[in-house]
C-alpha cells in the first residue's frame, strides 16, 4: 500500500492505492483473477476514487472487452509532483480500454453522466467525503447510484468501519429505493472520527 498526502477542499485526503490483488479481495473476491472472471462480457466498470490503485491495469490488460474508468477528483490536481509523476506514467502505460477521467463525484462531469456502468466500484472514498460535509457524502452516493444500470451493482466501501470489505448492492430502478440506500451506506459514517 502507498501513501501520497493530498489536499481536497480543506482536508487533506491521503491517497492510498491499494494493489490489484488487495482491492480484489475487499470488493469480495478470492484474487483479480475471480473478479475478472465475474465481469459480464463487454461490462463497463467505473472506479470512483480510484487514485493509483492498479485493478484497472490488471483487469484491462486480462480483458479486452471490458471498458474501465479509473475517476478522481485528484487526477485533475498538480499540486503533487510525485503524485503526478506516477499518475501520467500509468496513463501511459493503460491499455486502451482503460480510461483516467478527472472529477468530483458530488458534481460529475457531463462526460460521465451521459453514460452507464454494469458495475460501479469505490473503496476508502466516502469516509473522506463524509468527513467533509454529511451532505455531499449522500450526494456522493446518490450520484455513484444514477451512474450505474438498473439491476447493475455498486461496491463501495468499507462499509461501517475501517477494517470492513465493501458491501455489494443492486443498483435500484426507483429514486425512492436509490435514496433510501444512499442512505444506508453513507449513515455509518455520520459522527465518525
Ligand atoms: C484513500 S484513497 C483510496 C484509493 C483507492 N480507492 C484504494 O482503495 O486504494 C481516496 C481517494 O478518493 C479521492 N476522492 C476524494 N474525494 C473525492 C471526490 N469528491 N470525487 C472523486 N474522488 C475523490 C481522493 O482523491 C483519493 O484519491
Amino acid at each position: 500500500m502507498n501513501v501520497v498526502r493530498l489536499q481536497v477542499g480543506d482536508i487533506p485526503t491521503p491517497t492510498i492505492h491499494r494493489d490489484a490483488d488487495e482491492l480484489a479481495q475487499r470488493h469480495g473476491f478470492a484474487s483479480v483473477d475471480a473478479f475478472t472472471d465475474s465481469l459480464s462480457e463487454h461490462e463497463s466498470v467505473l472506479d470512483v476514487g480510484a487514485s493509483l490503485s492498479t485493478l484497472g491495469h490488471a483487469v484491462t490488460r486480462r480483458r479486452s472487452d471490458i471498458s474501465w474508468t479509473n475517476m478522481d477528483i485528484a487526477y485533475g490536481d498538480d499540486a503533487d509532483k510525485n503524485f503526478s509523476a506516477m499518475l501520467r506514467s500509468m496513463q501511459e502505460s493503460a491499455p486502451e480500454n482503460l480510461q483516467y477521467l478527472a472529477g468530483n463525484i458530488v458534481n460529475p462531469p457531463a462526460e460521465l453522466r451521459a453514460r452507464s456502468f454494469g458495475r460501479v466500484l469505490s473503496f476508502w472514498m466516502l469516509p473522506h467525503i463524509v468527513q467533509r460535509s454529511h451532505q455531499e457524502g449522500l450526494v456522493a452516493v446518490s450520484n455513484m447510484l444514477a451512474l450505474g444500470t438498473v439491476g447493475g451493482t455498486l461496491s463501495i466501501g468499507p462499509l461501517r468501519s475501517r477494517s470492513d470489505n465493501a458491501g455489494v448492492f443492486t443498483i435500484p430502478a426507483s429514486t425512492e429505493d436509490a435514496i433510501a440506500l444512499a442512505v444506508k451506506v453513507t449513515e455509518p459514517w455520520i459522527g465518525k472520527k
